[in-house]
C-alpha cells in the first residue's frame, strides 16, 4: 500500500505527438509477474511505468491540449471514441457478432460501460468500416422512454428523410407487426449489402417506462419481427442491465433473441484499467503518475460497477488541477488529499443535493412511488439523476 506521504517512486511521463494508435496495450516479459491486488490482478507502479511507456511510444508526444480526457459520469459518445479504451476486446468481440447476426444483446450490471461500449465503441467502430461496406449502413439510436412506438417511428422518419413512416407506424403497429420493417427497407432503398443499424439503449426501459402492456407487446413485436424477416436488412443492437434479464422470459420471441447473441461484460482487466486511465491522458498531453493508477485499480476492488466512480474521480482530480496550475500533472499525492473514489463522489453528492429544492429531494428518496422501480438504483445513479 502507498504511504500518502510519499511522493511518487515511478517519474510520470509525457505524451508524444498525433495520437492514432489504437488498441490493446501490451508490454513484453518486463511485466511478467503479475501480484495480487486485493482479490484482483494486478500491477505494481513500476509494471504500469512500463505500460505508460509502452502506450507512449505509439503516438507522438504534444503539449496539453487543455480537454478534459475523462467523462465523469457521462456516457462515451461516438464523437468520444479518440478517448475510449480498455474494450478492445470486446468490440472485436461484438463486431464478429454484427458479422453473423441481426441481433445482440448486451447486458452487464448498472454502470459497467454498456452503453459506452456500444456507442463509443461498436458503433463507432462500424462506421469506421469495421465490416466491409458498414461505413455506409444506416445507423440510428434510440432509448424506449414512455412512446417507445412514437420513438421508432421519428427513427425511421428521420432515416427516411419523412414524416410518413412515423404517422403510419403509430397509426398501424398496435395491429401491424411488419409496419417498421417494412419502412426500415424502404428507408434502406436499393443495395443487399446495405444495413441499417438500430441501437436501442436502457432497453429495461421498456420494462420500468411502459404502463400499457398492448404497447409494450406491440413495441416488442415490431422488433422482433425486423430483426428476424427473411432477408430482412435490420440489425438491432440492445443494451440492458442484468436485473432485467428475466423480465424478457414472459415473451417468447424477445427470449427466443436474447438466446441468440447474449453478451454480458464484466469489469476491465488490470491491463484494460491501466488503457482506460492512462491512455486519454497521454492523448490529451497530460502527466499522469503510475502510483496514481495503482491506487485506482487497488480501489476499485475488481467491481463492474466501480467505473463511474473511477470516471468521476478522475475528472475531479483532472477539474481541481487545472484551476490550480492551468496544465495539470495528475498524481497520486493530490488525488490521495481528495479522498480517493468513493470521498469524490460523496463530496459531489453532498453538494448537489443541497442544492436541490424540497420537491427534488422527495423524487430520490426511495420510498417515493415514483421511485418504486428505483430502488435497484446504485448510489451513482441517484448522482446521475441529481447532476
Ligand atoms: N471504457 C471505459 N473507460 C473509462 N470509463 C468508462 C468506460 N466505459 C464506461 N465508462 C464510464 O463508466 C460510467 C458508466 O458508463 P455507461 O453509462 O456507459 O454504463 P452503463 O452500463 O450503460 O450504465 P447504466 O447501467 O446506467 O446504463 C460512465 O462514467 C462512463 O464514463
Ligand atoms: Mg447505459
Amino acid at each position: 500500500m502507498t504511504d500518502p506521504t510519499d511522493e511518487p517512486k515511478t517519474p510520470s511521463v509525457i505524451a508524444d505527438h498525433n495520437s492514432n494508435a489504437v488498441g490493446n496495450i501490451s508490454a513484453g516479459g518486463d511485466i511478467s509477474g503479475n501480484i495480487h491486488i486485493g482479490n484482483v490482478m494486478g500491477y505494481t507502479s513500476e509494471q504500469v511505468a512500463v505500460l505508460i511507456t509502452h502506450i507512449q511510444s505509439t503516438f507522438q508526444a504534444k503539449p496539453f491540449d487543455g480537454r478534459c480526457p475523462y467523462k465523469g459520469l457521462d456516457v462515451f459518445e461516438e464523437e468520444d471514441a479518440e478517448l475510449f479504451f480498455g474494450r478492445e476486446k470486446l468490440v472485436d468481440d461484438l463486431v464478429s457478432r454484427v458479422k453473423d447476426s441481426r441481433t445482440v444483446f448486451v447486458t452487464g450490471p448498472s454502470g459497467s460501460g454498456k452503453s459506452s461500449l456500444v456507442r463509443a465503441g461498436l458503433i463507432y467502430a462500424l462506421k469506421q468500416g469495421a465490416i466491409k461496406g458498414s461505413d455506409r449502413w444506416l445507423y440510428a439510436t434510440m432509448k424506449p422512454g414512455r412512446d417507445p412506438i412514437g420513438e421508432l417511428g421519428r427513427v425511421v422518419s428521420s432515416l427516411a428523410s419523412s414524416t410518413n413512416p412515423e404517422d403510419e407506424i403509430r397509426a398501424k403497429a398496435m395491429g401491424d407487426a411488419t409496419i417498421f420493417a417494412r419502412w426500415c427497407e424502404i428507408a434502406l432503398k436499393e443495395g443487399r449489402d446495405k444495413r441499417l443499424v438500430l441501437f436501442i439503449d436502457q432497453f429495461e426501459e421498456v420494462f420500468t417506462q411502459i404502463s400499457n402492456e398492448e404497447e409494450r407487446v406491440a413495441f416488442l413485436n415490431l422488433l422482433t419481427h425486423a430483426a428476424t424477416v427473411e432477408n430482412g436488412r435490420v440489425i438491432i443492437l440492445f443494451s440492458m442491465r442484468s436485473d432485467f434479464v428475466s423480465n424478457c422470459a414472459t415473451y417468447p420471441q424477445l427470449n427466443a433473441l436474447l438466446n441468440m447473441q447474449f453478451v454480458q461484460i464484466g469489469a476491465m482487466q488490470p491491463d484494460e484499467l491501466v488503457s482506460a486511465i492512462a491512455q486519454p491522458a497521454l492523448r490529451v498531453g497530460l502527466r499522469i503518475d503510475p502510483d496514481l493508477i495503482v491506487q485506482i485499480i487497488n480501489e476499485m476492488k475488481g467491481e463492474p460497477g466501480a467505473l463511474p466512480l473511477m470516471q468521476f474521480a478522475l475528472k475531479d482530480l483532472f477539474d481541481s488541477q487545472h484551476e490550480k496550475s492551468g496544465v495539470p500533472a495528475l498524481i497520486l499525492n493530490d488525488y490521495l488529499q481528495r479522498g480517493g473514489i468513493h470521498k469524490a463522489l460523496e463530496r459531489h453528492a453532498d453538494d448537489s443535493f443541497s442544492k436541490l429544492s424540497i420537491k427534488g429531494r422527495s423524487w430520490l428518496a426511495p420510498s417515493s412511488a415514483a421511485n418504486r422501480d428505483r430502488t435497484r438504483h446504485t448510489r451513482y445513479e441517484t448522482h446521475r439523476h441529481v447532476r
